[in-house]
């Protein structure tokens, strides 16, 4: 049988996090390259209480498929701690439960693009917004970052040439808090840039959140959607960092005429999300373990995020300029030299260390000489020797190139 595939999967590459995470299990291998939490943050004897009262209380109910928007009190119990966590108003009949926040992102696309149409991206964007983008054939033009985030000049400048070209955006996707992959913060100002470009041009302004609640220092930042004019912003978000990502859940916001689409949508993605995990998850905040959770995974992270940076400043001082994040799950370091950090990845793996190349976050093939480091998965210790080992990839490159 020769199979014909069809063109939107032709478009897509093979991720580099999914190779890496086939290599994840070479022993003595340190990965600082997967975007995973620490297993150790996994509420693992609260979750199996909840567990055992869902089967209980609820079997009937949570193993039973479920609506398609989500469990009408989940959407309730999630619009309440939005409240508290971000202060974000949103009634529940505005949000829509996914499996995970990456469904949200699929679902996106397919409702608000058309294949070929044009979307607008932070340079570099996440990669798993690349793959659900492409998938649906969208056009990705990236827009700069300094260590603000998009440099919101830039995006204006953006939107013109590509409505000359008559490519107007379908869409503005932005991660604007701890980003993934460079850790940045946009701060209020450029926010509320953002939300008036969006009005002015008549383009959707996307805000992913999965890392907001997880902050080590600094200043709250409001996110755009609870920002004053900024009801009209779709705003992603996720338990996978702050419960389990195994459970796979995620939730998006959006005003009532895109949830009537999204609710077409995901009739044909899966019917509806998976129930058990929604009661699950309603439990976990009703109870308030959401809320101790936080603080504790925030605890477990500064620690793990001051060492990865205080190892950068021991062994990488002269030869890479890094952030420093104030919260998230990563850093961005940055080479000197124009040194390719995909071609340097394998002599890396040799070494006993795992990054992802800068090249894989980007949409317009550049971010050569970056890398993301993952500062949440392994121990500090493996931290400590997975920038040494980096140190000393570098080293020998350099030397043989
Ligand atoms: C920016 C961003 N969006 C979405 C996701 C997807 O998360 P999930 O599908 O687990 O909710 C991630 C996960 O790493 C992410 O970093």
């Amino acid at each position: 049988m020769k199979f014909n595939f069809s063109d939107s999967v032709l478009g897509m590459k093979p991720s580099e996090i999914r190779e890496l995470n086939k290599m994840a299990s070479t022993p003595g291998l340190i990965s600082l390259g997967g975007g995973m939490p620490s297993p150790e943050t996994f509420p693992k004897k609260d979750l199996e209480d909840i567990m055992n009262y869902v089967m209980e209380n609820y079997a009937d109910l949570a193993l039973q498929y479920g609506n398609t928007l989500g469990n009408d009190s989940a959407r309730e119990v999630i619009a309440d701690m939005l409240k508290k966590t971000e202060g974000i108003q949103a009634a529940s009949k505005n949000i829509i439960i996914n499996s995970g926040s990456q469904q949200g992102l699929y679902e996106l696309a397919t409702v608000l693009a058309n294949p070929g149409d044009t979307i607008i991206t932070e340079e570099p964007t996440y990669v798993g917004a690349v793959s659900a983008f492409s998938a649906n054939q969208l056009r990705m033009e990236g827009v700069e970052m300094d260590q603000q985030g998009m440099i919101v000049e830039g995006l204006e400048g953006t939107i013109r040439k590509l409505m000359g070209d008559g490519r107007k955006p379908r869409f503005i996707y932005v991660i604007p808090t701890f980003q993934n992959p460079t850790g940045y913060t946009m701060p209020e100002e450029r926010r509320k840039v953002l939300i008036e470009i969006s009005e002015t041009y008549n383009i959707p302004l996307v805000e992913d959140n999965p890392y907001g609640q997880l902050r080590y220092y600094g200043k709250n930042v409001d996110s755009i959607r609870s920002m004053k004019n900024g009801e009209n912003t779709i705003y992603l978000g996720t338990f996978s960092k702050v419960m389990t990502p195994g459970l796979r859940l995620g939730y998006t916001i959006a005003p009532d005429e895109v949830m009537e689409k999204f609710n077409l949508i995901k009739q044909a993605l899966d019917l509806a999300t998976n129930s058990f995990s929604q009661y699950v998850a309603m439990e976990y905040v009703k109870r308030g373990v959401i809320y101790r959770q936080i603080e504790e995974n925030k605890k477990i992270y500064k620690v793990k995020r001051d060492r990865m940076v205080s190892a950068l400043r021991e062994y990488m001082d002269g030869v890479a300029r890094w952030s420093e994040p104030e919260g998230g799950m990563f850093v961005w370091a940055t080479l000197n030299g124009n040194i390719d950090t995909r071609m340097m990845r394998e002599q890396a793996m040799r070494n006993g260390v795992a990054y992802v190349s800068g090249q894989a976050f980007t949409t317009n093939n550049t971010q050569k000489s970056s890398m993301r480091l993952n500062f949440t998965f392994g121990s500090v210790e493996q931290i400590e020797e997975g920038i040494k080992r980096i140190r000393k990839t570098v080293d020998s490159y350099i030397e043989k190139h």
